[in-house]
C-alpha cells in the first residue's frame, strides 16, 4: 500500500485496494491506521483533503475529527460528537512497507506478517508502476 518512509508523521496517502480506496495515514505520535474513505458525516473523501490533527484523521469539508480507532471525537461545529464513526482497516508494517487487510465480508486478518531477516540485504528500494 506504501512505503513505511513515505508515510512520515501528518502524511495521509490515498491508495487502492482490491478495487476500493484505502485511506492510510499516520498520527503525530507516529501510529500508522488505515481506514475506509468516506466519511460517516456527508460522505467527503478523506483520502482528498483530510488531514490529520494529533492522533485524529480530520475531514477536509465540515472538519469532524476521528481518532485513532475511527471514533469521532469532535464536530466542525463544537457540538457533541454522533457515535458515528470510520471504518478501520488492519494495517502492519514489515520490512518498511505498509500492508493493510481487507476481506470481503470483514473478517479480521487470520495470519500476521513476520519481519523478514535482512541478513546480507541492503534497505528495500520502492518503485510504483502503473500496468495498463
Ligand atoms: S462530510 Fe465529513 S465532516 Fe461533513
Amino acid at each position: 500500500m506504501a512505503s513505511s518512509a513515505e508515510m512520515r508523521p501528518g502524511r495521509v496517502v490515498n491508495r487502492r485496494l482490491a478495487g476500493e480506496d484505502v485511506v492510510v495515514y499516520r498520527t503525530q505520535s507516529g501510529r500508522l491506521r488505515a481506514v475506509r474513505p468516506y466519511c460517516p458525516h456527508l460522505g467527503a473523501h478523506l483520502g482528498h483533503g483530510g488531514r490529520v490533527r494529533g492522533e485524529n484523521l480530520v475531514c477536509p469539508f465540515h472538519h469532524f475529527a476521528f481518532g485513532p480507532e475511527g471514533e469521532c471525537v469532535q464536530t466542525g461545529y463544537g457540538t457533541t460528537p454522533p457515535k458515528a464513526r470510520l471504518g478501520v482497516l488492519e494495517c502492519r508494517e514489515a520490512a518498511g512497507l505498509v500492508f493493510v487487510w481487507r476481506h470481503a465480508r470483514g473478517a479480521p486478518a487470520s495470519w500476521e506478517i513476520e519481519e523478514p531477516s535482512t541478513d546480507g540485504f541492503g534497505p528495500p528500494h520502492c518503485t510504483v508502476r502503473t500496468l495498463r
